[in-house]
């Protein structure tokens, strides 16, 4: 029997600010060198399975690829230019913002609940110096932004409001800052479903340390209530499963033989990640919207 809905504050800020304090090496030893954490569009959404004969480096290199096809059409539909000013709610590491200051000559602004992540991001300007005058990290939580009402033409987000246990003040402070006629564009989790199996709670929703009362639909519902307009929307959630499914085969390839126990157990969590996407228990939508 499905169990009932959980409430979507079962999670707390601080348990998320631990866990992503703790675990940005074992991500980067496996997922991304580089330290980016979000999920991909793939040319075809169909998922690759574990076909031996496909090794684990070209696994890798066409995850990597579907992650920066997601950057590139955001930053398409989006239309930031160098004359934004954008804000990157959650952005761990700072790779995106730096990615989209360097390509765009837009000002950006990361924020993220991660003390070790934001360190890292105020450390990687140094390899950037020329971008140092437009770009700049703080660590803070998107539910409280420390910034005055209009600073921003673009709110910029990827795989972070699932999280935050509070997700309508989250958009109600993305609308704050933003101008009139301001931009938001965001990918995030979606439940398609309420009732989710006990195996989809457990590897899937506890694991990640989130709920959502989102489906596909119900958070356009959302980004109206707040005061947006929803220019579009996209149900990616074959490209979910096709990450989840090549994250998996990343994980158990992983080569970090003090760590093999703790990639098996991820490399088989990423397989219910899979199922659950598969089971309409999870998905996975970009949306663009203006204040
Ligand atoms: C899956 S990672 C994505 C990071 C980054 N956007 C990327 O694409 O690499 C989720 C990030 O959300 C951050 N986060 C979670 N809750 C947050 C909150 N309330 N405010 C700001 N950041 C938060 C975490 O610390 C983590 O860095």
């Amino acid at each position: 029997m499905p169990s009932p809905s959980p409430s979507p504050s079962r999670f707390s800020e601080r348990e998320t600010e631990e866990y992503y304090d703790a675990e940005d090496a074992l991500y980067r030893s496996f997922w991304d060198a580089e330290g980016s954490l979000h999920w991909g569009v793939f040319d075809s959404p169909e998922e690759p399975g574990f076909d031996s004969s496909i090794s684990g480096s070209n696994v890798r290199d066409d995850f990597l690829a579907a992650c920066s096809r997601l950057n590139a059409i955001m930053l398409e539909n989006s239309r930031i230019d160098g004359c934004a000013r954008v804000l990157d709610l959650g952005c761990g590491n700072g790779n995106t913002a730096t990615w989209l200051c360097r390509t765009t000559g837009a000002h950006v602004t990361g924020i993220d609940l991660s003390g070790v992540r934001i360190d890292n991001a105020i450390a990687s300007i140094g390899d950037v110096p020329d971008l140092a005058p437009r770009l700049e990290f703080h660590k803070a939580s998107a539910t409280e932004l420390p910034f005055a009402d209009g600073a921003f033409s673009h709110v910029w987000s990827q795989a972070t409001i699932y999280h935050i246990p509070d997700k309508e003040k989250t958009l109600r402070e993305a609308f704050r800052v933003l101008r009139p006629g301001g931009v938001m564009v965001f990918d995030d989790l979606t439940k398609p479903k309420p009732d989710i199996s006990d195996e989809a709670r457990t590897f899937v929703y506890d694991r990640l340390l989130f709920d959502t009362d989102f489906s596909f639909y119900s958070y356009m519902d959302a980004l109206r209530e707040t005061g947006f307009k929803v220019l579009e929307a996209r149900d990616l959630s074959a490209h979910l499963a096709r990450s989840y499914s090549c994250l998996s085969q990343m994980a158990a390839t992983g080569e970090d033989a003090d760590r093999r126990e703790r990639f098996s157990a991820l490399s088989d969590a990423y397989l219910k990640m899979v199922q659950a996407v598969r089971n309409d228990e999870l998905g996975w939508a970009q949306y663009l919207c203006v204040k």
